[in-house]
């Protein structure tokens, strides 16, 4: 892998910027940039309407980056529908599936969830007044599931959870969780893979799950496209989420038909540039090779946790080792503000993220307030993690 080559290819990298936040949101490829130019200044007009040349040549580009995306994750066409993000992705689930969940059902999530993974289902439980139940994590925040089978039970309906979790980088053996809750027949499976999609081979069909979401803005795409995969048979025989135009096939004045899936779930003029310029976000990705990607990042990650062990004035938090991990690193400057650390780190053109991440329980169960987080991806080089190194000292000296 040629990242000095890969480096170039991002006009914000290029500028100087030390981008240390792409769990946040990763810089986008000029061939992604250049696509939504070209569509705006040459062919742009509307998408499934029009019949004339350049709403067909849309259309087709649109149905064609479908079906990259879902190759990309082994799923068929008709099982991938464009979303806003992942969150619209998982408030549609937690929407559909309503009708199916009735008083006393569980429904089982981690601790470690994002908000966009947590919040639907808290507030389906208290609508319908099912009990949310949580999967543990140890201090380091890997799962805890020694009581998995206490946890999933025959009254569970829905188990939702994240692949990669946003504040530590831990890759959680959702596989195994997904085993046991095959045991169970009615368990409707969702998981939140904004976090794995980007970094390590996603294949649905061996995760068993029945619905699975991201976002493109976290995978080099541009903002406002994301993507809800979900089993075929379920689309089929689930309610759609939005009413309105491309989801009808006929509408008379007391009853409509449905359009065929994906269009089902596809109400209204769908952000149908975005989802081309991520279909060229995903050419990208494969042309450099997720394993690639993966092992580059494990490299940083390794490198990254040598160097921050060493400081004494850093409170490192998540696991000290990169097993099953990607190259997300949470941490404090210790009695410094984590917004302090940010800023400062600012007037060196790094950029991290601080605050809670948008996983406030989890950062509670670890007993950690607000953190830094540096989040690193294929464009990211060692020598950027010596710059950051030397910054860490810098503040320190000032302190
Ligand atoms: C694990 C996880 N899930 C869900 C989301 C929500 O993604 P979006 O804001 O693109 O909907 C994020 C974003 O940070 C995330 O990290």
């Amino acid at each position: 892998m040629n990242v000095e080559k890969i480096r170039n290819d991002f006009p914000l990298i290029k500028q100087g910027f030390i981008y240390f936040d792409s769990a946040a949101s990763s810089q986008k490829p000029k061939i992604v940039i250049d696509k939504i130019k070209e569509i705006y200044e040459s062919y742009y007009s509307n998408v499934h309407r029009g019949v004339y040349r350049i709403s067909a040549k849309i259309t087709e580009e649109y149905e064609s980056a479908r079906e990259k995306i879902a190759r990309f994750i082994n799923a068929k066409s008709q099982e991938v529908i464009f979303t806003r993000n992942a969150t619209e992705g998982l408030n549609l689930v937690s929407y559909i599936l309503s009708d199916h969940i009735e008083e006393g059902d569980e429904i089982v999530i981690t601790i470690s969830e994002h908000h966009s993974n947590l919040v639907p289902w808290q507030q389906l439980s208290i609508k319908k007044g099912a009990i949310l139940k949580y999967i543990d994590v140890y201090n380091d925040g890997r799962l805890n599931l020694e009581y998995l089978e206490n946890t999933i039970t025959e009254r569970t309906k829905v188990l939702a959870i994240g692949h990669v979790s946003n504040i530590t980088g831990i890759i959680h053996p959702i596989e195994k969780i997904i085993k046991f809750a095959r045991n169970f027949e009615h368990i409707y499976i969702v998981v939140d893979a904004c976090q794995s999609v980007p970094h390590i081979k996603v294949d649905v069909k061996k995760l068993d799950c029945d619905f699975l979401a991201f976002s493109a803005h976290k995978m080099l795409g541009p903002t406002g496209i994301g993507i809800l995969y979900a089993k075929e048979e379920l689309l089929e025989k689930l309610p759609p989420f939005l009413y309105g135009g491309d989801m009808i096939d006929t509408v008379e004045l007391y009853e409509t038909k449905f359009n065929r899936i994906p269009y089902k779930y596809e109400a209204g003029t769908p952000n149908f540039v975005d989802a081309i310029a991520f279909g060229y976000a995903v050419d990208y990705i494969n042309e450099i090779g997720m394993e690639n990607i993966y092992n580059h990042e494990k490299k940083l990650l390794d490198y990254f946790l040598s160097k921050m062990l060493y400081l004494d004035f850093v409170e490192l938090y998540g696991p000290k080792d990169s097993k099953d991990r990607i190259c997300v690193v949470p941490f404090n400057v210790k009695s410094l503000h984590p917004h302090d650390t940010a800023s400062f780190l600012d007037y060196k053109n790094i950029c991290v993220r601080s605050g809670h991440h948008c996983a406030q329980p989890l950062l509670k169960r670890m007993k950690v307030g607000n953190s830094v987080r540096a989040s690193l991806y294929l464009y990211n080089t060692t020598e950027e993690i010596d710059i950051f190194i030397d910054a860490l000292k810098e503040i320190y000296k000032y302190l």
